[in-house]
Formats: structure tokens, sequence, C-alpha cells
């Protein structure tokens, strides 16, 4: 017989039925059984038992699907629902009547997550909203700045005795929440995960209405930040004794000769939410990156009080581990069993006849990390120079809203340039981009968005600390960013520290590191373990001097400013010139802070602002430039020039960039700079045959020419000794730039040609404009029109042009020096989708993307 507790019977609302029932004596002093009979005598039945989940009793149902949204007001309540008449918070029931049953939002737009309204949004010109990309939001823009979601969860009576919660992996930003009309939760951070249990005020058996109310008009960054719910949702479901959330911690140490063996230190929390309390075991697996059981160990049973969490300590031993590394991103998996100790019923057997009341998966990885004062960084004992870039999290078509598939576009892309570390700047990022970064190879400096030790700011970094903390890829945990007023302060040397020791209680085993502009050696200086520098400001060397125990790296260097496929700054469109050459006065170019920290090997490298061009920011530009020239890739992810300059100088293998492109009509005999990034020696330029001289190419530089320009064939031949055609050379690489023909037909070019029918799977779509021969055109400007039809949808546009103010939601896009691109996400079904591309004059394309059966993760 199920265990029939006197708290399911109060949550049921069946107590007030056995409190009739069993007279004056009421429920105390009942236990399950005798409380079960009372009710069978009074003539109530309990709810049926919940059926035994197989293998697993707990849930994690993926809430994306089937939400309503309306735009609200953030300053008319009639506009905003009601919300804000002066008495919501009066009844604890009758709150936000978007929350309850009688609401009607047939009105409303149906929509599925993750979704962000900023980017639907129109651009205004307006000098606040120069660095969140112009886009409507804030206290001027009332009408634009709240957003409201609505959505029906099924909630079975079999739920009745489970403990239920909402996860939000993140909403940007104001979010209050309420279910059936009672207030839940209100969470300020638009990054930090947060969590409510629903236990109590769930209806079983019925139909439970969310409202989550989003108020994006106060921003918590600089740039461009999204609004709404922009990451999944998840309904969990667990028995009330469980492993509780992000409460499993591996530690691995890594010991002996070539790292023979790997200790793992396993903490696993584990919730009683009842009222009896449980002896629990706890059985835990490890499997090696090919599945392999490698590890296997069961606690002693464990009493865990009623509501109480308890703690259950393991160590295991993995032999021959297979260490991550970004080249060998292996990964382990930790699955534990959390069983009743002694018989039961209700949930599958376990070994030796306990049950089994939970099941937790953990993904891990087993690696060292070290920092060292005077050579920098190490990774499994080797010294690692960190490759890095700074991102925010929007991307070209769909703004902060990224379906998963394009965290590992992302990373993927910078991986391309031989990049191996990436800083979530300056937030918590949303999970899948950790899971891309474990699975592909990207270290990560994680960093938390408030600084300080109020109550808010603490809970930020907790939440983002326990649900990363097993990522192998984050290598360190960063507090702050710039933060001018404290980090030089003794105040914010004790705040410091307090969200260090914060960090520590949670994760023993991650060096802590701030990004500071200044002040260095003051304030937070004295509490980091890694000292953080942004940009080449001077105090580098003599910091150096005064602190040479303290590990430093670049927490933001380089920042060239650059247009992909533009060549001379134009003041009007707010265009930067794609050469090496600019860069804001406290930034420096590519090239200059990768000399710098090259010649200093106890600076243990640097992250570029930015990988990614990011919406707002279109320093040193304004309007009509709306998006940001800091990245080495652009909105879409297309390369700029310098994308090869970093592969060059960061990678091992052989890399002859030539640019700018060969289209130059009307500038015949004028002289046109020419650049190549390399990472060989020598170079030789000819155009149309004839050579234009032989360059060396001085490490981490570049060699530049002046060419008259003709129309015809560009190419830079590169040699790994002596070269040039004078010497009889044979080139080991050869780049050519051809002078096109006019547009005359779409390319398109998914990234993959298979994507799953799971309604979340996308593919990115390259559109290119080409001549008659093929070749990209590199100035086409074509607006290109497209149908999507089949097994998909179209979820967005971008051509990666800074000062474009077409819609990312519109179904045509010009194309930005020969390229945009489509982002289409599959369907649940099955089939082909379809892309039909048109522009006038030129030949069309049409493209078919497989969408495969593939298993669609449990929803709600
Ligand atoms: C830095 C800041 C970044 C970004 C950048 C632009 O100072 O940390 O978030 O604003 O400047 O150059």
């Amino acid at each position: 017989m199920r265990d029939w507790t006197r708290r399911d019977v109060l949550k049921t609302g069946l107590g007030v039925a056995a409190g009739a029932a069993v007279g004056a004596s009421g429920l105390a002093g009942l236990d399950a059984d005798s409380l079960a009979r009372a009710l069978a005598d009074a003539g109530v039945a309990p709810p049926p038992p919940r059926p035994a989940a197989a293998g697993s009793p707990r849930e994690r149902l993926l809430l994306d699907f089937g939400w309503k949204f309306a735009l609200g007001h953030a300053a008319d309540a009639e506009k905003d629902f009601g919300f804000g008449q002066g008495n919501e918070f009066a009844k604890t029931g009758q709150f936000m009547k978007v929350s309850q049953e009688k609401f009607d939002d047939s009105a409303w737009r149906a929509l599925d997550l993750p979704h962000d309204w900023a980017v639907e949004l129109p651009f205004v010109e307006a000098k606040e909203l120069r660095d969140s990309g112009f886009h409507p939001l804030g206290r001027d823009y009332p009408a634009t700045s709240v957003g409201w979601y609505r959505r029906a969860i099924d909630i079975p009576a079999a739920d009745l005795g489970r403990r239920l919660a909402l996860v939000f992996d993140g909403v940007m930003s104001d979010a209050v929440v309420a279910l059936n009309g009672v207030y839940l939760l209100r969470n300020l951070s638009g990054y930090a995960p947060f969590r409510v249990d629903i236990t109590d005020m769930a209806q079983y058996g019925q139909k439970n209405y969310l409202a989550v109310r989003v108020d994006a008009t106060e921003r918590a960054g600089w740039f461009y930040e999204g609004a709404g719910i922009y990451r999944h949702v998840w309904l969990e479901k667990t028995a009330p004794v469980h492993v509780a959330p992000h409460g499993t911690f591996v530690a691995p140490e890594v010991k002996g000769e070539g790292a023979s063996v790997a200790w793992l230190d396993i903490t696993t929390e584990i919730d009683n939410d009842s009222d009896t309390g449980t002896t629990v075991r706890l059985a835990q697996v490890v499997t090696d990156p090919a599945g392999r059981t490698v590890g296997r160990a069961r606690s002693e049973a464990v009493l865990v009080p009623a509501w109480t969490r308890g703690t259950v300590r393991q160590r295991m031993r993995v032999a021959g581990p297979k260490l991550w590394s970004p080249e060998t991103p292996h990964l382990y998996r930790l699955e534990s069993a959390l069983e009743r100790a002694g018989a039961g019923a209700g949930a599958p057997p376990a070994a030796g006849g306990d049950v089994v009341l939970d099941r937790d998966s953990t993904t891990f990885g087993i690696r060292t990390v070290h920092f060292d004062a005077d050579k920098g960084f190490f990774l499994n004992g080797k010294h690692v120079e960190l490759k890095g870039t700074c991102n925010h999290q929007d991307h070209a078509g769909v703004g902060a809203a990224l379906p998963d598939r394009l965290q590992d576009f992302r990373v993927e892309r910078l991986k391309a340039m031989q990049s191996n570390a990436y800083r979530t700047s300056h937030n918590p990022p949303t999970p899948e981009l950790l899971d891309a970064c474990d699975r592909l190879g990207m270290l990560v400096l994680d960093e938390t968005r408030m600084f300080g030790s109020s109550e808010e700011a603490l809970s930020q970094l907790e939440r983002m600390v326990r649900r990363d903390r097993n990522h192998p890829a984050i290598f360190a945990w960063s507090f702050a960013n710039e933060e001018q007023s404290e980090q030089g302060t003794e105040w914010g040397a004790r705040a410091a520290a307090t969200m260090k020791r914060l960090i520590l209680r949670l994760d023993p085993t991650r060096p802590v590191t701030a990004a500071m502009d200044g002040q260095w050696g003051k304030g937070f200086t004295n509490v980091l373990d890694i000292q953080g520098f942004n940009y080449i400001r001077g105090p580098e060397d003599t910091f150096h001097a005064s602190h040479p125990k303290l590990p430093c790296m670049g927490t933001e260097v380089g920042s060239t400013v650059s247009t992909r496929g533009i060549y001379a700054n134009d003041k009007e469109k707010g265009y930067l010139s794609a050469y090496d050459l600019n860069a804001p006065w406290w930034a420096s170019t590519a090239e200059k802070w990768l000399g710098f920290y090259r010649a200093r090997p106890w600076l243990a490298g640097g992250f570029v602002w930015t990988g990614f061009d990011y919406r707002g920011e279109p320093t040193p530009s304004d309007w009509p430039c709306i998006s940001s020239h800091f990245g080495i890739l652009d909105t879409c992810g297309f390369p700029k020039d310098l994308f090869h300059y970093y592969r060059a100088s960061w990678g091992s293998e052989p890399v002859l960039h030539l640019f700018p492109h060969w289209n130059w009509a009307g500038r015949e005999g004028q002289p046109i700079d020419v650049w190549v990034f390399s990472n060989l020696p020598r170079v030789e330029l000819f155009l149309n045959g004839a050579s234009q001289g032989v360059r060396e190419v001085p490490k981490d530089g570049h060699a530049e020419w002046q060419v008259p320009y003709a129309p015809g064939v560009l190419e830079a031949r590169a040699f790994s000794s002596g070269g040039g055609q004078a010497t009889g050379g044979v080139p080991a690489l050869v780049a050519r730039r051809e002078t096109t023909g006019p547009a005359a037909a779409i390319v398109l070019k998914p990234d993959r040609a298979r994507i799953s029918a799971d309604g979340e799977d996308a593919a990115v779509v390259e559109v290119s404009i080409v001549d008659a021969a093929g070749r990209v055109v590199p100035t086409a400007s074509d607006l290109v029109s497209f149908a999507v039809s089949g097994a998909g949808r179209l979820i967005g546009l971008g051509n990666g042009d800074p000062s474009c103010h077409e819609s990312d939601k519109g179904t045509s896009r010009s194309a930005f020096n020969g390229l945009c691109c489509a982002i289409v996400q599959a369907g649940r079904q099955a089939g082909a989708l379809r892309v039909a591309a048109t522009a006038p004059g030129l030949r069309g394309a049409t493209l078919a993307i497989d969408c495969a059966a593939a298993p669609a993760r449990p929803v709600a």
C-alpha cells in the first residue's frame, strides 16, 4: 500500500472530512495507516496510488510549448491586466487575475519558449537606448516594457504526494510568478535560474494556470539583454524524499604518476520533504565516456529526519581516468539512486529489496586546474595559454532566446578560430552554453551579474555556483566586472571576501577572480586568486613586480572594432574598417594585445572583447548603428577578417588569409591596402600574375602591400621557409581574391542538412549572393525573401550589418556584403523543412532540411 501521510491528506483538502470523521481527536497523533482507515470509515477514498515510475520516480518535463503571450503596460494598470491597482497583494489566493482559471487569453498570441520580445520591437532612436540596442524598453516605454506569459498545465491526480517545482532557467527580468491566483515568487535577476515549489498550491487532477509577468523596465546590464522568458522552463516532480536541487557535487582529484588515478569526492544532499524521518542509502555508479561502469559506491543507511536536508559523502576511485581538456572533452556520468533502507512500497525495487525514491544523473569531467604566478595556467599539469573571448548571449534572428543548438553553433565557430576559453560576460549563462562547452571542449570563466554581499547578490551567486559547479569546462569563477566604485575600496574587499567565502563553501576546487579596470593592488586584489586585467592600461608590469605570487590574466584584452567586409571607416553608416586598426582608447588592437601578452608568460592569456558582435554598444559609433563592432565574428557568426588573425596566431595549422575583396570598380589605378594574416613566415603577392613583392610576416602580425587596383586575380603565396617566386620556393598555401561579376544567384547552405524533429532543434542557413561563376559577390546587398514550409518554421533572420534596421523577425532580409542568414527550427513531426529564397533579378534557391524523427524531451 502506498504511504499515505497526514500531510498528504491535508494537502488534498480531505483533511476536513477526515477531521469530521474522527471527531474531537482531530488528526493529531494519527499514523498513516490509522488515518487511511479513518478516511475509509468516513467514506472518503484516498487518491489512487501513483503508478510506480518505470526506473525513475523523478520527472523533468519541458514546459516550453503552448504558452500565450501579450504585452502589458508598466504605467497603466488597466492595460496591464489589472496588475497594479494597488491591492494586488491583499489576498494571497486572488493574486494576478491572469493566473486565474476564468481569465480569457483567447486574444493573446500563442508561442513557444524560449522567447524574447525585445528583438520583435522596432528600433527607436534615443540616447538612453543606445547601449541596449535601441529597442524601446525602459521607463519611457511603458507600453513595450512589460510582457505577460500564461499557460495551462495539467497536473494529474496521481501526482498528489510528490514534490512539484517549476524551474526557470532565466527570465529577463523582473518576474512575478503566480499559479491559480496564488502568488509564488518575484525574481529580479534576468540571468540567475530560479525555482519555485508548487506542491502546496497545485490543483491535482486539474488544469493549473501559470502566469508570469515580466517587467523589463530596469536593466542589470549596459548591453542588450532581451526581454521575456528567454530560457527554458521545467516542471520537476520527485518523491518527497529526493536528491536536493543541484545537490550533487563531484569533486575530482587526480593523483599518481601520469594521472593514473582519480579520486572522486561526491557530496549529495538529500531533502526529506515529508513528515516522516526516512532512512536512506545512496547507491552511486560512475560511467566513463564510453558508458562503462568504472566506479560504484553504496552508502551506509542514513536517517534524514522529516523536513530536513541530509548530506551523504562518498569517495570513489577511478583508475586510468580520461582527462577532460578542450582537445579531449571526455565526460563522465554519475548515476545516483536514492533507496529507502528497509522494505516499502510505491516505488520500484532496488538492490537489497529496498525501494528507489529518486534517481538523478550528473555529468562531470575529470581534470585539474592550476595557476602559476610566473608561468600562467595549467590544465592537467600542462601549460595552456588562455585564448579566450568574452561574449554576451544574443545572436542574430533570435535576440537572447537561442535554441540550444545555437549554443553549439557558436562554440563550434569559436573553436574553429582556435579559441579555447569563453568568458560569460557579465552574467550567469544559460545552462546549455555550459553543456556545449563541456561537450565540445571550451574552457569557461563563469561570471555572476550582481556584485555585493546583499542577500540578492549572494543569492544570484549561489544559484549560479550550485547549478554550474559540475561542469568541467569551468576553470574559475568571476564575481565582478569593472565595479568602479567598489573594486579598490575596503568595503568592496569585504563584500568580495563574503562572495568568495560563499563560492568556496559551494565549490572549494576552483580559483576566484574578478575583472578590474583600475585600482589593481587595492580592494578586490586582496581577495582574488587570479588578478583580472581589463585592457592594457600600464600598471601590469609594476603590479606583477609588487605581487609576484598572484597569478594574472586578461579578463578583457584586445578590442578591435570592425565591420565585416568593410575596408574604410564610414562615419555616416557607423561602419569601421576590417583591418586591425581601430580600437577604443581603453583597448588595443589584436596585434597589440597579443604581442604584449605573449611577451609576458606570467599573464596566463586573455579574453578578447568580444567573440561575437552583440546588440547595443555600437562604440565608437552611434545611431544608426544598433549593434557592436567588437566581435571577431558578426552577430550571425560570419567571420570577419580578424577571425583568421586569431586562427593563425592561436592555432598550429598553417593559415593564409588575404584581404580585402577585389571588387573595387571605379577605383582603377588607386592604391588599395592589401593585408595577409598568416603564421607562415613569408608571403608573396601577385596581381594578375605580376609579383607585388615578398613580405616577411612577423609573428602575431600581418604583412601588407599597397596595390594599384586593376580587376582580376589577387593571389598570395605563403612559404614555410625561404620562399618567394624569385628563389623558386614552393608555396605552402595559396589564397586568392577574384573580381566577381554582378550578382546572379542565391546559394543556401545549412550548417546541418539533418536535424531532429523534436520541436527545438535548429539549422542555420548561410545565404550568399553569387555571380554567374558561383563566387560570392562581396558587395552584394540584394533583398532576399524567404518562404519556409513543411516540417519546420523560420525563427529569425540576420545579416551582420550593424546599421541595418530590418526586423530579425520578418520574412525578408538584405544581404550585407554578400551574406545573410536564416535560422529555421524543426517542428515535432518528421519530414522535410523547405526553405525557398528569392530576390529580384537573381536565380532563387531552395533547400530541404531533413527533420528526422528523434526522441523528444518529455513535455508537460
Ligand atoms: C568594458 C566592459 C564591457 C564592454 C566594453 C566595451 O569596459 O567591461 O562590458 O562595455 O568595455 O568596450
